[in-house]
């Protein structure tokens, strides 16, 4: 069975076509959380978990997945993982090993088109796609690795320092503080409808955050049609990620 989180698609695009490629199945972790899953048999065999990574680490649905004991007690004999970032995964696959209580058998980065357009402007359309065509052909690689119960880490010291510096800060910027929707908003109710874990709700025709919920995902700013959601007024001029506009 593969376990995925996705914000803007990137995560669930590269579960989807591992579990195709390996014959299994795979499950979003936020539906299991909100009770939207029906029954998914997936290979027993084999445990895949494939998320982005948020500075240097884990989001934090996955390490509370991840730590559950019904998940860490019931793992396939072997357990691999896929990181989807914007440049490096650093040592989050570290950090999943922790929530498990045990050592990856297979663990890689797999650099995909950024969506932390809250922190910079993310990349033009040509390259995000130019970016997803070469992730595209390193995942048929990654599920012939599965197949074939490749063991290998990616994470060195380099990573190991990159996610000690940077993880704590994803507690502090996880805020939904600067999140508001401007007077572009159609109270279409889109946002409130994407949100993976139910972090939003339509309050008299507008969006309000509920902090504690969000994992910072970024869906709702990325994929507003009206492109209404800011955080901050810096994002006011940044373009928007979705590998669901680029397709
Ligand atoms: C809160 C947050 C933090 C991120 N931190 C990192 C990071 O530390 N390193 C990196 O390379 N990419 C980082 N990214 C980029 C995402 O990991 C990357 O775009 C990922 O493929 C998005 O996956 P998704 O589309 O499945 O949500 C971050 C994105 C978000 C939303
Ligand atoms: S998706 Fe955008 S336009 Fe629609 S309700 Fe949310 S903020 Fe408003
Ligand atoms: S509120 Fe926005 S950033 Fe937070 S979890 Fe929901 S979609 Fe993601």
């Amino acid at each position: 069975m593969i376990y995925y989180f996705s914000g803007t698609g990137n995560s669930k695009y590269a579960a989807e076509k591992i579990a195709r490629l390996t014959g299994d199945r795979c499950v979003n972790i936020a539906a299991i959380y909100k009770g939207t899953v029906g029954s998914v048999v997936g290979r027993n065999d084999v445990t895949g978990f494939v998320f982005p990574v948020y500075y240097g680490g884990l989001p934090e649905i996955v390490k509370r997945f991840a730590s559950h004991p019904e998940i860490k007690n019931n793992l396939a004999p072997y357990v691999f993982a896929v990181i989807t970032c914007g440049a490096m995964s650093a040592a989050a696959d570290l950090r999943l090993e922790q929530a498990l209580g045990r050592q990856l058998d297979l663990s890689i980065s797999l650099k995909m088109p950024d969506n932390y357009i809250i922190a910079y402007n993310p990349s033009s359309k040509e390259e995000a796609l130019q970016t997803l065509k070469n992730a595209d052909g390193k995942l048929t690689g990654i599920a012939d690795r599965v197949l074939r119960r490749e063991t290998h880490r990616e994470t060195g010291a380099k990573g190991k320092i990159a996610t000690a510096f940077m993880y704590p800060f994803y507690n502090i910027f996880r805020t939904t503080f600067f999140f508001g929707a401007d007077d572009n908003c159609s109270s279409c109710g889109l946002c409130e409808k994407i949100c993976p874990v139910d972090a939003i709700k339509m309050i008299r025709g507008r969006p309000e955050w509920i902090k504690n919920k969000c994992q910072h995902c970024t869906a709702c700013i990325n994929t507003c049609p009206r492109d209404a959601i800011q955080f901050t007024p810096l994002t006011k001029n940044r373009d928007r990620y979705s590998i669901f506009k680029l397709k």
